[in-house]
């Protein structure tokens, strides 16, 4: 029979996203609502392994929900990943008493969330937090709604002086292994092009769509590229491309960079991770262990780990269908 848990901690791992504090403060709520023990781990696996531990209560998250960044912490640890790091994580955790923990991150953090469970049979639950949104298993991550919403605010404020100067801006976004930041703040922000790792669209498409632009009178043109794009040439590699080849064309890069994965989290962000945290501590108390909360069609599910860290989430074809339409 699976042990009682009476006691739950809580990190953040990995890429901070905005709303992480939303969900360390839905789970700490919801351990002091159900009477639950609730601890804190700084910096993620890093303080797991050194015993950063810090006992929660529902006012040890006053005033947290607004704030972008984690008030815990994060930390990408190499240590975690050998089976040494992992058994002192596991004797401090026994040490202190605790008998769960949810982990907020992403695949990395998820992977090492069930190596651990594997090990030493410890009930683990995965909250995904991570502006990519490329996880499976959910519709959303944490934080992807609030850095759609800084890029989109970002590029219109570059689309006033790009207009002012008749000029082609390449921006690039963050989005390592997908697209799903470029194509949803690019479509949104009404971009001439959207680059992303799972289309190449070739250089040839891109100089015909740039003097399609510039014959049918757009005075300025914003692309935007994801930062894992395939294309073959960074940023300011298309520029000097671009310039060489369209010479009409005055060139301006812009690397949106981290500032995409700060700020206030947006409305949508909090709701998910209170909604996200209420679930996690139930279903640990229900006695699930080596799963994620996830949200589909505005329903809470949750996927065995082993699944949400095969690959990522595809993009939405039918978004770059929409995009396609909206750049002629
Ligand atoms: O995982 C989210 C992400 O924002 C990626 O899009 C980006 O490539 C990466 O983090 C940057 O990570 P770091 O902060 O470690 O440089």
């Amino acid at each position: 029979m699976a042990k009682e848990i009476k006691k739950i901690a809580v990190l953040t791992s990995g890429g901070d996203s905005p709303g992480m504090n939303a969900a360390i403060r839905s789970v700490v709520r919801t351990c002091a609502y159900l009477e639950i023990e609730c601890v804190a781990i700084y910096r993620g696996y890093q303080g797991m392994i050194e015993g950063d531990f810090k006992p929660m209560n529902a006012r040890s998250v006053n005033n947290i929900i607004n704030k972008g960044g984690t008030i815990l912490k994060s930390a990408r640890c190499l240590e975690f990943r050998t089976p040494e790091g992992r058994k002192k994580a596991h004797d401090q955790l026994v040490k202190a008493g605790v008998d769960a923990f949810v982990v907020i991150g992403g695949n990395g953090s998820f992977t090492g969330a069930m190596i651990f469970n594997n090990e030493f049979d410890f009930p683990v639950m995965g909250i995904p937090g991570t502006i990519d949104n490329d996880i499976i298993g959910t519709s959303y991550t944490i934080g992807f709604d609030t850095a759609i919403n800084t890029v989109v605010e970002v590029i219109d404020k570059i689309r006033d002086t790009a207009s002012s100067h008749n000029r082609l801006f390449f921006i690039e976004v963050m989005g390592r292994d997908v697209g799903h930041i470029a194509l949803n703040a690019g479509v949104g922000a009404g971009a001439e092009e959207i680059l992303i790792p799972e289309q190449n669209l070739g250089l040839e498409r891109l100089l015909d769509s740039l003097k399609r632009s510039k014959k049918s009178g757009k005075s300025s043109s914003i692309v935007i590229v994801a930062e894992g794009d395939k294309i073959g040439k960074n940023v300011f590699e298309l520029k000097d491309y671009v310039e060489e080849h369209l010479p009409i064309y005055d060139v301006r890069v812009s690397v949106l960079g981290h500032m995409q994965r700060g700020g206030n989290p947006t409305c949508f962000d909090r709701v998910l991770a209170s909604r996200m945290g209420v679930k996690a501590v139930e279903a640990l108390l229900e006695g699930k262990t080596n799963y994620m909360v996830g949200i589909r069609d505005n329903d809470l599910i949750l996927t065995p780990i082993s699944e949400a860290i095969k690959g990522h989430t595809p993009v939405d074809e039918e978004l770059i269908r929409v995009s396609d339409i909206m750049t002629t």
